[in-house]
C-alpha cells in the first residue's frame, strides 16, 4: 500500500486544510446560497446534510480524489467478494453477506456462503417463532417469558442497541435482558425477579472464549440447576452462538441449541447474524428481516454510487478531513431520538475497536492523526452537560447530529421541541456569536459598560464547529439497518483510506492476558507476583484491605 503522505491529494490536502483553517463557515455560507445542495445527500429513509463543515468545492474534490488514490473502490471488491483483508488474521470480512439476497455464488474456505447464511436464517425464524409462540417450554412445561443474553462487546452491543432503538415495535411475547459485565451485580439484579422456569439464556460469544461471558454462563447454568434439581434443564434453557461448536458443547449446551458464527464475521459487525437472535426473539422475525434489508440497501448504495454521491464515503472523508488534517482529536455522536440512546457506545466499539490503530497495514508506524475517540449521549442530556465544551472550548470537537422527523411515541408539544434543540445546536455551533454582536445584544438590554466589559469576553461563541446532521424519516427497522450500515462503511472506508486494517484488534490482548494472570494472584495471595511498583502495591493493598 503506497504511502499516504507522499500522494498528490494529500499533499494538496494539506495546503488546503492550512487555508481552510482560517476559513469561517459563516463565509462560506454567506458567499454561496447553494451550499446546502451542494453538500448534502438523500437515501429514500435518511438525509446526510454535510454543508456546515470547513470545506469547499475545491476541497471536496481533493478528499474524492484520495479516496480515489487509495484504491477504495478495489478495497470494496475486494471485501464484498470475500477476498482475504482481514490480513493479520487471514479472514475474509463477509458481515455484508449477512445481508446480501445475492450471496449465492460466495465461496470462503469451500463453503457456500449463501447457504451458510441462508441456513441459519431459517433456524433463527424457526427457533425465534417456536419461544415467541410459546411452543417452546421450559424444564417444568412452562412457555418462555424472558430472554437474558450472555455476550460482551460485539456479541451484546448491537442486538442490545437495536432491541433498545425498536422497543417501539416489540409485541412483548417475551422480555430481553443482557448481561455483559462480569461483575456479579448486574446478572443478580437481572436474575432476581425471573423465574427460572421461564428463562432462556443466549450464550453469545464468537470465540466461546470470553472470560467474562463464561463466567456469566456457568452462574446462569447454576441458577437454573439450582432451581430445577436437574443437569437436564440446561438443553431446554441455555442455546448458543459461536463459531467454536466444541467449547460450548462442553459448557454442556446440546448441539442442536447451537446457532453458527463464522471467521469471516467480525465480532462488531455481527448483529446481522445470530448474534442478533435477541433482535428476532423481542421483536418477531419479520423485524429482523427488515433491519438486513434496511442494511442491504445501503450496501448497494456504496457499491453503486460515484464518491460525489457516496454517503458512506463522504462521511470517512470528511472524519479523515476533520482529523487528520483540521487536527480534531474526537468526535461526538449526538442523538436526539431517545430511542437511539446505546447508538455512540456501539460506535465506540464499531469505530475505535477498528481504526483505533497506529501502523499501516505493512506494519510501519503512522505519522498522521488517524481516528478521533468516539464519544457521545443523548443530544439533549448532553445539552445540559457537556455542551458548553463542544460550544467554548479550545477543543474543538466535530459531532454528528441524529435524529428523526416523525416520532415513534408521538407526544403532545414534545417532539417540536426536540427538534427545534437539534436544528438550533448545529446552528449555533457553527455561526457562532463575536464580540460585536454580544456587546450590542447587552447594551440592547440596557446593561452598564461596566458589566458588558466584563462579561462580554466570557459570552462570545466563535462557532465555526463541524457537525453533519442526519435527519432519518422515522426510527423503524429498515431505516435503522440503513443508519448502522452506514456507518459501518464509513469505518471501512476510513480505515482504507488511513492505511489501516480495520478488522483485527489484537489492541484488546495484552490487558486480557495480564487480567488471567493477575487473577491467580488475587484468588492466592502467596502466588509469586512480578509487578512494577504501583502494580504491586495495587495488589498488596487489595489484599490487605479484602473483607472476606
Ligand atoms: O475483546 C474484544 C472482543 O474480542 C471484541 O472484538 C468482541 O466483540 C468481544 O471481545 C466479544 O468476543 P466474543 O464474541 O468472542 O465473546
Amino acid at each position: 500500500m503506497a504511502s499516504r503522505n507522499t500522494l498528490a491529494s494529500w499533499q494538496k490536502l494539506n495546503e488546503l486544510a492550512q487555508r481552510m483553517k482560517h476559513t469561517h463557515m459563516n463565509d462560506l455560507f454567506s458567499h454561496d446560497n447553494n451550499r446546502f445542495d451542494k453538500f448534502s445527500l438523500e437515501l429514500p429513509s435518511l438525509l446526510l446534510d454535510y454543508s456546515k463543515n470547513i470545506i469547499d468545492q475545491e476541497t471536496l474534490d481533493t478528499l474524492i480524489l484520495l479516496a480515489k488514490e487509495t484504491g477504495v473502490s478495489t478495497w470494496r471488491e475486494k471485501m464484498f467478494s470475500g477476498e482475504r483483508i482481514n490480513k493479520t488474521e487471514n479472514r475474509a470480512v463477509l458481515h455484508t453477506a449477512l445481508r446480501s439476497s445475492n450471496n449465492d455464488n460466495l465461496i470462503v474456505d469451500g463453503e457456500n456462503v449463501g447457504e451458510c447464511v441462508k441456513a441459519q436464517l431459517a433456524k433463527i425464524k424457526a427457533f425465534s417463532d417456536t419461544v415467541r409462540s410459546g411452543k417452546w417450554l421450559g424444564y417444568s412445561g412452562k412457555r418462555i417469558t424472558d430472554v437474558v443474553n450472555i455476550g460482551v462487546g460485539g456479541s451484546n452491543l448491537g442486538p442490545q442497541m437495536v432491541t433498545e432503538a425498536l422497543k417501539h415495535y416489540s409485541d412483548n411475547s417475551v422480555n430481553v435482558h443482557y448481561v455483559s459485565n462480569v461483575d456479579g451485580a448486574q446478572i443478580v439484579e437481572i436474575l432476581r425477579p425471573l423465574d427460572p422456569q421461564k428463562v432462556l439464556f443466549i450464550v453469545s460469544s464468537k470465540t466461546f472464549t470470553t472470560t467474562e461471558t463464561m463466567i456469566n454462563a456457568k452462574t446462569a447454568m447454576n441458577w437454573l440447576t439450582a432451581a430445577s434439581f436437574d443437569q437436564n434443564a440446561i438443553g431446554k434453557h441455555f442455546v448458543a452462538v459461536t463459531a467454536n461448536k466444541e467449547n460450548a458443547m462442553s459448557l454442556g449446551i446440546k448441539q442442536s441449541n447451537i446457532f453458527d458464527m463464522w471467521d469471516w464475521v467480525g465480532g462488531r459487525f455481527s448483529l446481522w447474524s445470530a448474534i442478533g437472535l435477541p433482535i428476532a426473539l423481542d421483536l418477531g422475525y419479520q423485524q429482523f428481516e427488515l433491519l438486513l434489508q434496511g442494511a442491504e440497501e445501503l450496501d448497494k448504495h456504496f457499491v453503486e454510487s460515484p464518491f460525489e454521491q457516496n454517503m458512506p464515503v463522504i462521511l470517512a472523508l470528511l472524519s479523515v478531513w476533520n482529523t487528520t488534517f483540521l487536527g480534531a482529536k474526537s468526535q461526538a455522536i449526538l442523538p436526539y431520538d431517545q430511542t437511539l440512546h446505546m447508538l455512540s457506545a456501539y460506535l465506540q466499539q464499531a469505530e475505535m475497536e477498528s481504526n483505533g490503530k497506529s501502523v499501516t497495514w505493512d506494519g510501519e508506524e503512522i505519522s498522521y492523526t488517524t481516528v478521533p475517540s468516539i464519544w457521545g449521549e443523548l443530544g439533549i442530556n448532553g445539552q445540559h452537560a457537556f455542551y458548553q465544551y463542544l460550544h467554548q472550548s479550545n477543543n474543538v470537537v466535530p459531532a454528528d447530529f441524529i435524529g428523526s422527523i416523525a416520532s415513534v411515541t408521538p407526544v403532545k408539544g414534545h417532539h417540536e421541541t426536540l427538534m427545534a434543540n437539534f436544528f438550533a445546536q448545529t446552528q449555533a455551533l457553527m455561526t457562532g456569536v463575536n464580540e460585536q454582536q454580544v456587546r450590542a445584544d447587552l447594551k440592547a438590554k440596557g446593561r452598564t459598560d461596566a458589566y458588558i466589559n466584563m462579561v462580554a469576553p466570557h459570552k462570545v461563541h466563535k462557532g465555526n464547529r463541524p457537525t453533519n446532521t442526519l435527519l432519518l424519516k422515522q426510527i423503524d427497522a429498515k431505516s435503522l439497518g440503513t443508519l448502522i450500515a452506514l456507518y459501518e462503511q464509513k469505518i471501512f472506508v476510513q480505515g482504507i483510506i488511513l492505511g489501516i486494517c480495520s478488522f483485527d484488534q489484537w489492541g484488546v490482548e495484552l490487558g486480557k492476558g495480564l487480567a488471567a494472570t493477575i487473577q491467580q494472584q488475587l484468588e492466592n495471595e502467596h502466588q509469586e507476583r512480578n509487578h512494577d511498583s504501583s502494580t504491586e502495591q495495587l495488589i498488596r493493598y487489595y489484599h490487605s484491605n479484602k473483607l472476606n
